[in-house]
């Protein structure tokens, strides 16, 4: 665990579609009285590069040009939205930050990992205090997922295999960076994860001097 910079903490939510990460992130940021964010988008910029990515065909962009958009909003959110926060000293939570680049486009996509960790030490070189991987199983979180009928389903049309992917490259990166990174079993209610999550939060920020 990195000390937070200057009194703001930055916390994560990760994992694949319809793990019931966004659910977490709300119920986190209501209990701490946090700033609530998410990705991609954030900041009104990198809303409007959201669309682009969220939205029609599946094989829409190339890899490479996905990166590149994903980045460039995630640069617009970091400077519009949460280094303005962290440097109040407020807390912030983001449902998605980096490491859903890093699993998404760098493991699950086509073996560009390298190019997503260069383009971040180049263009974002920020990584959250703490993130919680929420690990629901594949079949389960599709189906939520694609119930939302949101006209976001671009990356959840993928299917089945995909999503097993996706956990398999959360739970790689939760072993990568262990002093981060808590994998939270997301098979249950969303109370009972609630509470886990939060009492880890708080772990965390009294370890940290924030308690
Ligand atoms: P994500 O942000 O990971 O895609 P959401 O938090 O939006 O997931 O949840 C997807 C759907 O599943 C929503 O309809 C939400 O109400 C529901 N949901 C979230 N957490 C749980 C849970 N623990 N058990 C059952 N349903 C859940
Ligand atoms: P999100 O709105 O979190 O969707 P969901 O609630 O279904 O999980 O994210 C939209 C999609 O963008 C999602 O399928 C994951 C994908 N994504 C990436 O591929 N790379 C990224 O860097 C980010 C932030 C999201």
């Amino acid at each position: 665990m990195s000390r937070p910079g200057r009194g703001g903490v930055f916390i994560t939510f990760e994992g694949i579609d319809g793990s019931g990460k966004s659910t977490q992130a709300r119920r986190l940021a209501e209990a701490l009285g946090a700033q609530l964010t998410r990705e991609p988008g954030g900041s009104p910029g990198a809303e409007e590069i959201r669309r682009l990515l969220v939205e029609g065909e599946a094989g829409r962009w190339s890899a490479e040009t996905e990166i590149l958009l994903f980045t460039a909003a995630r640069r617009d959110h970091l400077e519009k939205t949460i280094r303005p926060a962290l440097e109040a000293g407020r807390m912030i939570v983001s449902d998605r930050f980096a490491d859903s680049t890093r699993v998404y486009q760098g493991v699950a996509r086509s073996g560009l990992r390298d190019v997503v960790d260069r383009l971040h030490a180049l263009m974002i070189g920020r990584e959250p205090d703490l993130t919680f991987v929420i690990d629901t199983d594949p079949e389960t979180a599709l189906r939520r997922g694609l119930a939302r009928q949101s006209g976001e389903d671009r990356f959840e049309s993928l299917g089945l295999a995909f999503q097993e992917r996706l956990r398999a490259g959360f739970l790689a990166l939760a072993r990568e960076f262990p002093g981060r990174v808590r994998v939270i079993d997301g098979n249950r209610s969303e109370t009972t994860i609630a509470a886990e999550v939060a009492a880890l939060t708080r772990d965390v920020l009294a370890r940290c001097g924030h308690g």
